[in-house]
């Protein structure tokens, strides 16, 4: 992994910054530091400002070499638009975008005056812009032996602002949170034959030194339990089905935890219902609403959040093979319930019926929000930047997608009904695992409602935005780790005691 910047909160320039960073809003006016600073160029910036088309509205950047009367060997301009306007979501595409241009730089270090003409700025933003100028940095480059070539990386980014004490409180929680976020990244971007279910699972366990407690379920403990949905996914692969369960207890014994389930098919090939080849290589991110679940449990320890978080993953891989599961086999999942296959590649849900039932039997949450690379039909509906949003509790649904827009992991509600459900009933079975290619994002939602008994649920859909999607401001690697901020956000707003 190429290094991440090392990010540091001072009250006034400490260190020698070769490059300095300065905020000008629209109407082109800085804060107290940026005008002391200005004061020292000799013949101001007037005509740099002039000549360029640096406007001051959000994200307009401006570079200016070598001014004269300083030290420093550039000044970064950055227009963060109407003064107040700045907010959380605006912070961090900003922390993302100085990122990307300080990097072309190719400076060591940098020193960012955070403020507005009006004085001093809010520390969550602080906190908010350096994680998004982290997420920025992140780089997925275990696999390549020769490096690029990058003599100079930025190494240090000093943030000076006048309440840096509590920016750097608020930072070292954010901190947490992008560590969630690089880690559901590390486990989507990593090859389908360095992480099998065992492996994922061992990397879940990792989670143990932050205090999280880790149960792995073996093949026979979950024989045991009856999950014959999941198991059956499995039976094709060489390497055997996980379930993992990560207990955070961060709030009185008392308190009814909250419950956060994934799908971890660690590759999905179809199985007997074999996918074409053509991208097929991409269902190595087929376990991205696990690596989420798992970066969220991180996240939620590493911050010493004041929940009762628990997190459920199912691991399994999907594969063609004389064991394998085929369609017309009937299951009997642990819920009791018997479900005909009629397409061994609708294998997500298979594994999440066990997955929800198992959870909301042994731990009754509050609620359960499981995230899934559940169909490509979501990916059809609301492409690659909007995640679907299921949900059985109009409560649970409106916070979440609020949520989403704070954090810019954005959620648009689709529906469930009956006609969607009809679409799944069975001739020999209770149900069967495909309503075919009509509304197939909806259908796949309506089965797994039927695996969540009572409970306030809601299903994420990030088929299209948890891989492959494009560049943004705050992520340039293939995984993006959806969901980690957006349910980390969920949790402190309404769940924290
Ligand atoms: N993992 C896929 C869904 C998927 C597709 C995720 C593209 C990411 C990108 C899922 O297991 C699947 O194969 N779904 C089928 C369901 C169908 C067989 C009813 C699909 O969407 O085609
Ligand atoms: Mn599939
Ligand atoms: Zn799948």
């Amino acid at each position: 992994m190429a290094p991440l910047p090392s990010i540091s909160f001072s009250k006034s320039v400490s260190s020698d910054a070769s490059t300095l960073v300065l905020f000008l809003d629209s109407a082109n006016a800085c804060g107290p530091a940026a005008t002391g600073v200005l004061a020292g160029v000799s013949g101001g910036i007037g005509r740099a400002l002039a000549t360029s088309s640096f406007t001051g509205k959000a994200g307009s950047l401006l570079e200016i070499l070598a001014p004269s009367g300083l030290t420093a060997s550039r000044l970064l301009l950055v227009g963060i638009g109407e003064a107040g306007e700045l907010d959380a979501k605006a912070a961090l595409k900003l922390g993302g975008q100085v990122y990307g241009k300080l990097k072309d730089f190719k400076v060591a270090s940098a020193s960012i005056l955070f403020e507005a003409a009006t004085g001093e700025l809010a520390p969550e933003l602080a906190a908010e812009f350096a994680l998004g100028l982290r997420l920025r940095a992140y780089d997925w480059d275990k696999y390549k032996t020769k490096k690029k070539d990058e003599t100079i990386t930025l190494a240090d980014v000093e943030i000076v602002a006048t309440n840096a004490g509590k920016a750097k409180k608020v930072w070292a929680e954010a901190l947490a949170v992008a560590e969630g976020v690089e880690l559901a990244r590390n486990l989507v971007n990593e090859s389908p034959n360095h992480l099998g279910p065992q492996d994922f699972a061992s990397e879940a366990g990792k989670l143990e030194k932050l205090g999280v407690d880790v149960e792995v379920l073996s093949e026979k403990d979950m024989k045991k339990l009856g999950m014959g949905s999941l198991l059956a996914v499995g039976q094709g692969s060489a390497r055997p089905p996980r379930l993992v369960i990560m207990r955070w207890n961060g709030a009185k014994d008392s308190v009814q935890p909250v419950a956060f389930i994934g799908k971890g098919v660690v590759f999905d090939s179809g199985g007997i219902s074999i996918k074409p080849a053509a991208n097929m290589e991409d269902m190595k991110g087929d376990m991205a609403g696990a690596a989420a679940v798992v970066g969220l449990m991180k996240a939620l320890a590493g911050r010493k959040a004041k929940v009762n978080a628990i997190g459920v993953i199912g691991l399994v891989e999907n594969l063609p093979d004389g064991n394998s599961y085929r369609p017309g086999d009937i299951l009997t999942s642990m819920s009791g319930q018997t479900i005909e296959i009629v397409n061994t590649d609708a294998e997500g849900r298979l594994v999440l019926a066990d997955a929800l039932w198992y959870t909301q039997d042994r731990f009754k949450p509050q609620f359960m929000v499981n995230l899934a690379t559940l169909t490509g039909a979501i990916t059809v509906a609301l492409g690659n930047q909007i995640a679907g949003l299921f949900s059985n509790d109009d409560a649970l649904a409106g916070k979440l997608a609020e949520t989403g827009d704070v954090t810019g992991e954005r959620l648009w509600r689709m529906p469930l009904s009956a006609e969607f459900d009809k679409a799944i009933d069975s001739r020999f079975a209770d149900m069967k695992n495909s309503g075919g290619r009509l509304g197939g994002a909806s259908t796949a939602a309506q089965f797994l409602k039927r695996f969540v008994n009572d409970t306030p649920w809601a299903h994420l859909d990030i088929a299209g935005t948890a891989m492959g999607s494009v560049d943004t401001d705050i992520n340039r690697s293939w995984g993006s780790g959806f969901g980690v901020r957006l349910l980390d956000r969920l949790v402190r707003d309404h769940y924290e005691s």
